[in-house]
């Protein structure tokens, strides 16, 4: 295992050569991988709840967003947009952002691209969650999809970037999530994958407190839906760790994937080129 380390801890890049695929369990192997929201048995029920949760709390979802995260969510999406700035310097391009939800992302892509944009599509399964998307973006040249992520309606090749955030952990099939973007991205074309992680040391118990305690209880009040702000620390403590997650990153087709940590690890950025 080889981590490299430029300039501060948050900006260490894990690059994990040479971790044998013999490092995930066999039972991971035959087992689906993805979320599993309380009540599910399968990667149907999984994908259906998971859809009518996100749908049951978008309208307020953006103000929980930036208050649960004070403000940080935008620090995140600015920093994900950036380091793809050659790819969305180029108004040829094609770009997509999965799992879109309201559009944060795809909205951060815009402005990093500047005046000449390429094109950008932003794909999501929840209706609700792309209307507020198609609101807030009403006088741009935003293109919004309904679509699975597992079953995308995109020919292959079709992408010069694809991007998620927050949205991937809540894929009821993790692998099957990455061969999709690895068919629809053209040879050479680069993902970015921005979502949760488990910070570590005393900053990680003080985040735990507020992750699994805080958070749960003023999402639920706030949004008045029960279930979803529960969900969201089990799923980020379902979700692969880096090591795991850039294995099964290089094994989909991305063979030097990279795990860049955001602020102690509470988030990070995988990268990816086909
Ligand atoms: C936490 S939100 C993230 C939204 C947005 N990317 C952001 O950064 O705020 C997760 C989104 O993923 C979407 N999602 C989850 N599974 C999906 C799937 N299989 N196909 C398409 N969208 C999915 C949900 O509907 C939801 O809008």
């Amino acid at each position: 295992m080889r981590w490299t380390f430029c300039g501060s801890v948050t900006e260490a890049v894990c690059v994990l050569a040479g971790l044998r695929s013999s490092n995930l369990s066999d039972q991971s192997k035959t087992t689906i991988v993805g979320a599993a929201p309380e009540g599910a048995s399968d990667p149907q029920s999984a994908a259906r709840a998971v859809r009518e949760m996100f749908t049951s709390i978008a309208p307020r979802y953006d103000l929980l967003n930036h208050l649960l995260s004070f403000n940080v969510d935008r620090l995140w999406w600015m920093r994900t947009a950036r380091n793809f700035t050659h790819i969305l310097a180029q108004p040829e391009a094609r770009v997509l952002d999965l799992c879109c939800g309201t559009g944060d992302m795809a909205f951060a892509l815009r402005r990093q691209a500047g005046k000449a944009p390429p094109h950008i599509l932003g794909a999501d399964f929840s209706h609700a969650m792309l209307q507020r998307a198609g609101d807030k973006s009403a006088g741009m040249s935003m293109r919004w999809v309904e679509a699975d992520a597992l079953r995308l309606p995109f020919s292959n090749s079709r992408f010069d970037l694809v991007t998620s955030a927050f949205g991937f952990r809540n894929l009821a099939d993790y692998d099957a999530g990455l061969r999709e973007i690895v068919r629809v991205l053209r040879p050479g074309g680069e993902c970015g994958i921005l979502d949760f992680g488990e910070p570590r040391g005393l900053v990680g118990k003080l985040y735990r407190v507020y992750f699994k305690r805080v958070l749960p209880a003023v999402g639920t009040l706030i949004s008045g839906v029960k279930g979803p702000y529960a969900y969201l620390p089990a799923s980020v403590e379902r979700f692969p760790e880096p090591p795991e997650m850039l294995e099964r990153m290089r094994r989909a087709g991305f063979p030097e994937a990279s795990w860049t940590p955001y602020t102690f690890g509470i988030a990070g950025l995988y990268r990816g080129r086909k």
